[in-house]
């Protein structure tokens, strides 16, 4: 932990709650390897208060903050300048205030991509299937169009929801996007890769998953669950009996920190530090009582 002096740069996370969440633990953490002198900490906001979020920002001289829910959304009024990507997605989740002007980003989009390069997964030319379409949908769906995919399913309970997001995505990549419901298994036979989004199977719902029948989609290579509470998500454990590779949202969850931490301190941090804290980020994970 850093030792905090007249010098120390404050950052933090705002949303409501924020006592569940990991990012001080991260980024405290990666200031002490780095040598950076800075402090992260929680900053819960009453909804009746986030009008006047980045001028008490501004105000107090906080260097940085991440978002967190509900505010993903809110904020994005108030800001100075908000990157193109973030304005795709309808969401920020990080924000960095440099002489008085706020700027807004989406790191979530670099944390999916970085947790998909750690596993060598190439998006480019495949069908795609995105189970949800909310906040994380749109993260997964903007990063399916950089990607070059070949072909994005986008599959959701309110299906209004589903066909709003493929305008987006068609109205800023040149890609086929089709909405669908659960029922529509018939075309779970054309895809390679899927992402659970929704939260379906997050703690304490062990056993639910958004896919009622998984033998349709027998012919993947690739799931990913965003869920990381718990690890193995019952989505998973079903790709997994099928003999599909899967990972969980951990890896995203903690490659969206190194890159809001990246952009407030204007570095890239080495791959080899980077997976240092990742270890002892997941160490600290695995001695918490659920
Ligand atoms: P996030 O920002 O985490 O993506 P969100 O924007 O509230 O959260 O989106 C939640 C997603 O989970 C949505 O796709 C939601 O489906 P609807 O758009 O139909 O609400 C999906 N979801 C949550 N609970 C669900 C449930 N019980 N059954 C089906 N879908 C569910």
């Amino acid at each position: 932990m850093t030792n905090i002096d007249g010098n120390t740069h404050i950052f933090g996370v705002v949303g409501n709650p924020v006592n569940h969440s990991f990012s001080p633990y991260i980024h405290n953490l990666l200031a002490a390897k780095l040598n950076i002198n800075m402090a992260y900490i929680p900053l819960a906001v009453k909804k009746t208060n986030v009008d006047h979020l980045i001028d008490s920002l501004k105000t107090l001289n906080i260097y940085g903050c991440n978002v967190t829910v509900p505010y993903k959304v809110d904020v994005i009024k108030q800001l100075d300048v908000v990157d193109k990507k973030a304005i795709l997605i309808g969401a920020v989740n990080t924000i960095k205030i440099v002489d008085q002007v706020a700027y807004g980003y989406n790191t979530d989009l670099d944390g999916i991509k970085k947790a998909l390069e750690k596993q060598k997964v190439n998006l480019e030319g495949k069908t795609v299937l995105i189970i949800g379409a909310g906040g994380a949908a749109k993260a997964v769906a903007v990063m399916c169009g950089d990607a070059n995919v070949k072909k994005l399913i986008i599959m959701n309970r309110t299906r209004k929801k589903a066909k709003e997001l493929c305008e987006t995505i068609k109205k800023s990549y040149e890609i086929d996007c089709e909405d669908a419901s659960y029922e529509d298994t018939h075309i779970f036979g054309e895809c390679q890769v899927a992402f659970q989004t929704t939260s379906i199977g997050m703690h304490p719902n062990l056993l639910s998953s958004p896919i009622k029948e998984p033998k349709y989609l027998s012919k993947l290579d690739f799931a990913m669950d965003i869920i990381y509470n718990p690890r193995e998500t019952r989505f998973m454990k079903d790709m997994q009996e099928m003999g599909i590779k899967t990972i969980n949202g951990l890896s995203m969850l903690y490659n969206q920190a190194i890159s809001a931490f990246e952009i407030w301190q204007d570095i890239t941090i080495d791959y080899e530090i980077s997976e240092l804290v990742y270890r002892d980020f997941v160490n600290y994970l695995d001695g918490l009582v659920d």
